[in-house]
């Protein structure tokens, strides 16, 4: 551990409250001191992180910190913690072995906490990364639903109810950092970070800027190899993208959106804008953004032998229309994996929608899409299966035992069983240190 590192404190209270996503317009929130997103919560690689969590809510809840490798007693599931009562404080303390955008959000009934605004982004620094950008925004991605009156409301009738499910919650109040529609100014000439976190329960963000090509440089484990340029990037619920965008010229104007982007599901598919960006007068550019970002140590090789298989399915059930599935059951226990044990499993999507499969705690590696390896190497917690589709992914099982989960992030499909618990077990062996990643100089 670096000799530096501090402990940063932060408190958060949840609670309901009123929340202006525009002007005159305003929603019955829950959400972290009377704002949504809750605050950003920022320290450097190798910091603790100390959260007081105060419930002033009238219903237990707990924080899961989405990609933070910590231990399992800190993963704020309700599996390896008792909810937070209301009333109650919890402390969360934990080290941040990795630079890079995470969030926390709310983990207990997550359909109506993280509907209501209960999330936030955790944005870890590393001083050493060489990228110099003019200027950094962390933006965050929901969309809420809403009836006329500007109210959450579920839906009563059986049809509808088995449509949210099979859906997601998805809705038409579209959101960055909590509001609807803002004009976000840059100055021509800049090169600009921004780390987008896709908080919706369900909603595919297709990113989009105008046409205007940008580079990704990172995502949900932290910096890639070297930026690649793209026009969109599809972004599923809990995965991070950090892309560089820029320089533009002074009078641009253009949309942030998501291009229509078709999950197989009873919604229709198109196009939707979230913000809209100005660029203004010409600064001066101080951004540097280097080929080389660092070297990403490869886990396995893609033919790597398959040590577990997991099946992501749909089946049919009386009571609720369906049930979201893994390896045929819903609210599984999966078998346990032992430290120090290379995991390379094949996801599989026997399904005929998309869904996000999302790993609580670790970075894997996608070894291969469909047979065929990824373009470009990089760590992930959330990867998105396409209809009938498989990814074939390695993780490093860490000296972190305890109980752990994976589920879809479509936060119905979690609720409607498409999620296991596992145990990271220890096995007396000697513990080696998880091949991580090295800064390239
Ligand atoms: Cu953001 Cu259980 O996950
Ligand atoms: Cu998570
Ligand atoms: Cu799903």
């Amino acid at each position: 551990m670096k000799t530096n590192s501090k402990v940063v404190e932060y408190h958060l209270e949840a609670s309901a409250f009123s929340w202006e996503i525009s002007t005159g317009k305003s929603i019955e929130a829950w959400g972290f001191n009377k704002q949504v997103p809750g605050p950003e919560l920022r320290a450097n690689v190798g910091d603790t992180l100390v959260v007081k969590v105060t419930n002033k809510l009238s219903e237990p809840t707990t924080i899961h910190w989405h990609g933070i490798r910590l231990p399992a007693e800190m993963d704020g599931t309700d599996a390896v913690q008792k909810p937070i009562s209301p009333g109650e404080t919890f402390e969360y303390r934990f080290v941040l072995p990795d630079a890079g955008t995470f969030w926390y959000h709310a983990h207990s009934n997550e359909t109506v906490q993280m509907e209501r605004g209960m999330y936030g982004a955790l944005i870890v620094e590393d001083s050493t990364e060489e990228i110099m950008t003019d200027a950094e925004r962390v933006f965050i991605i929901d969309d809420m639903k809403l009836d006329a009156k500007g109210a959450f409301t579920k839906p009563r009738w059986f049809i509808p109810r088995v449509v949210e499910r099979h859906d997601g919650r998805q809705g038409d109040t579209l959101l960055i950092n909590g509001k609807e529609n803002p004009i976000i100014e840059m100055s021509a000439g800049h090169l600009e970070r921004w780390r987008i976190i896709n908080a919706t329960s369900a909603r595919y963000f297709d990113l989009y800027l105008g046409g205007n090509e940008f580079s990704i440089i990172g995502t949900d484990g932290g910096l890639l190899e070297s930026p690649i340029p793209v026009k969109s990037q599809l972004i599923t619920p809990g995965e991070r993208f950090d892309i560089v965008v820029g320089p533009f010229d002074e009078g641009d104007v253009f949309s942030l959106e998501s291009l229509r982007y078709n999950r197989m599901t009873f919604l229709r598919p198109k196009p939707e804008k979230f913000a809209s960006i100005r660029v203004g007068r010409p600064v001066p550019s101080v951004a540097h953004v280097p080929d080389t970002l660092r070297t990403i140590v490869q886990l396995a090789v893609s033919n790597a032998e398959i040590n577990r298989r997991v099946e992501l399915s749909v089946g049919l059930s009386f009571k609720d229309g369906m049930d979201f599935l893994i390896n045929g059951s819903t609210h599984v226990n999966d078998n346990p994996v032992k430290v120090a044990e290379l995991q390379v499993w094949e996801v599989v999507n026997a399904s005929l929608m998309d869904h996000p499969f999302h790993l609580h705690g670790f970075f894997f590696q996608v070894l291969e899409e469909n047979g065929t390896k990824p373009s470009y190497t990089a760590w992930k917690d959330t990867i998105n299966l396409k209809p009938r589709s498989k990814v074939k992914i390695a993780w490093m099982p860490d000296n972190r035992p305890g109980t752990w989960m994976y589920h879809c992030h479509i936060l119905e499909h979690h609720q409607a069983g498409m999620m296991a618990n596992f145990e990271v077990v220890a096995d007396g062996m000697p513990i080696k240190e998880m091949p991580r990643t090295h800064k390239h100089h």
